[in-house]
Order: structure tokens, then C-alpha cells, then sequence
């Protein structure tokens, strides 16, 4: 399986922002695993992501760990360097879709307008991040968007939870949907592992009854 397969078959993306590593990393790494969630997102919203991946990829080698919100070329390499796995940027950025391919690293940048579009098929991508999902006109907004582009799978991230997580993931365009519910700062914070196993495990359960129904 291939990295877009492995993301694609567990369906959900637990989008994580650590701000204390070293105290918080080992542990949600192990409390995703356990829910049946084995792949974080890693924000570089954080000082210190870099630390994050190397921490929960130690903690739970079989993990795939990617970095989010990642700006610049600098953030690639440290990603990278930390043991990242595929990339995410909030908008379509073609030096950083240009870097990552050079790097052979999967890159799945922010999309939600037909000129997104245009230039991620020049660019060869194949699996899009759709974000912000709910605020750009969600679900009716991605399915209108795979007309004209029906080459593309989206990853939506931006206002998904467990109350419409079922909907996004009948669709046969979504491979898999990203989200902080599951991960957020208060269940972190508070160390609150067992109740994030518990919504990983909801979240699974989810993914897999839409994809039995459809
Ligand atoms: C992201 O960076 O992908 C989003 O901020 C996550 O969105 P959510 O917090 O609404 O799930």
C-alpha cells in the first residue's frame, strides 16, 4: 500500500497541534493507535512539530505521521528530517508541490477553487487537501468541483466531526477526511487519552459503515 492507500483505508486524519511534545507526544501517538487511527497530521502551528513527529513515529513506529500547515521549504526538510511521511499546506503552493515531488514525498495541498484545481492537474497532484471544507461550501461545494475534475480524491479538513463526519465519507471522491475533534486542545491538555481512543474508534466505526452502505 502505498501512502495515499494507507491514509485512504483508515478514512480519518487527526489534525494535531502539540505544544507540549515532550510531556504529550508518546501518548496520543499510542491513544490513535489503540482507537485504530494509526496517522496524525502534525501542525507546524506549534513550534516544536519537528519534535512531535520524531516523538509519536518513536513511540508507534507502524504510525504514519505527516506535517500540517507546513509554509516553506525550511519546514519540509525539518519535517522530513523528523521522520514525516507526506506533507500538508493549507493553499496550493507550487514551489513546495515542486520541492516535495523532487523529494518523492507525497504533498497534499489546500484546494477549493476551480484555478486550485487547474493548476494541482498541471502539477500532477492526485489527492487534494480541501480546505477550509465547511466554510467553503463543504461537501455540495467538492462534489460540484469533481465534475469538471473527476481525477481528483480530496482529503476536506475544516469543521468535520462526528455529526457530519458519515456524510462527507459516502462520497466516492473523499479518501479520507481530516479533523481536530478527535485531538482537541482540551482533550490534550488534560491528557484525556482514553476519551480520544474512544472517538478514534467512533471515527472508525463511522468510516466503516459508510463504506459498507455505499
Ligand atoms: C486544519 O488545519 O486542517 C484545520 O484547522 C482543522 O480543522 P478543524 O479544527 O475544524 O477540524
Amino acid at each position: 500500500m502505498n501512502i495515499n492507500e494507507k491514509i485512504s483505508s483508515i478514512g480519518v486524519v487527526p489534525v494535531i497541534k502539540l505544544t507540549n511534545p515532550e510531556r504529550d507526544a508518546a501518548p496520543l501517538a499510542k491513544a490513535l493507535c489503540e482507537g485504530g487511527v494509526p496517522v496524525a497530521e502534525v501542525t507546524f502551528r506549534a513550534a516544536g512539530a519537528d519534535k512531535a513527529i520524531a516523538l509519536m513515529k518513536k513511540a508507534c513506529p507502524e504510525m504514519l505521521v505527516g506535517a500540517g500547515t507546513v509554509l516553506t521549504t525550511e519546514q519540509i526538510d525539518k519535517a522530513v528530517a523528523a521522520g514525516a511521511e507526506f506533507i500538508v499546506t493549507p493553499g496550493l503552493d507550487e514551489e513546495l508541490v515542486v520541492y516535495c515531488k523532487e523529494k518523492n514525498i507525497p504533498i497534499y495541498p489546500g484546494c477549493t477553487t476551480p484555478t486550485d484545481y487547474h493548476k494541482a492537474y498541471k502539477l500532477g497532484l492526485e489527492v487534494l487537501k480541501f480546505f477550509p471544507a465547511e466554510q467553503s461550501g463543504g461537501l455540495s461545494k467538492i462534489k460540484a468541483m469533481s465534475a469538471p475534475f473527476p481525477m481528483f480524491k480530496v482529503m476536506p479538513t475544516g469543521g468535520i466531526s462526528l455529526k457530519n463526519l458519515k456524510e462527507y465519507i459516502s462520497a466516492s471522491v473523499i479518501c479520507a477526511c481530516g479533523g481536530s475533534y478527535m485531538v482537541t486542545a482540551d482533550l490534550i491538555e488534560n491528557q484525556k487519552w482514553d476519551e480520544i481512543t474512544d472517538l478514534c474508534k467512533q471515527s472508525v466505526e463511522t468510516v466503516k459503515e459508510a463504506r459498507n452502505n455505499g
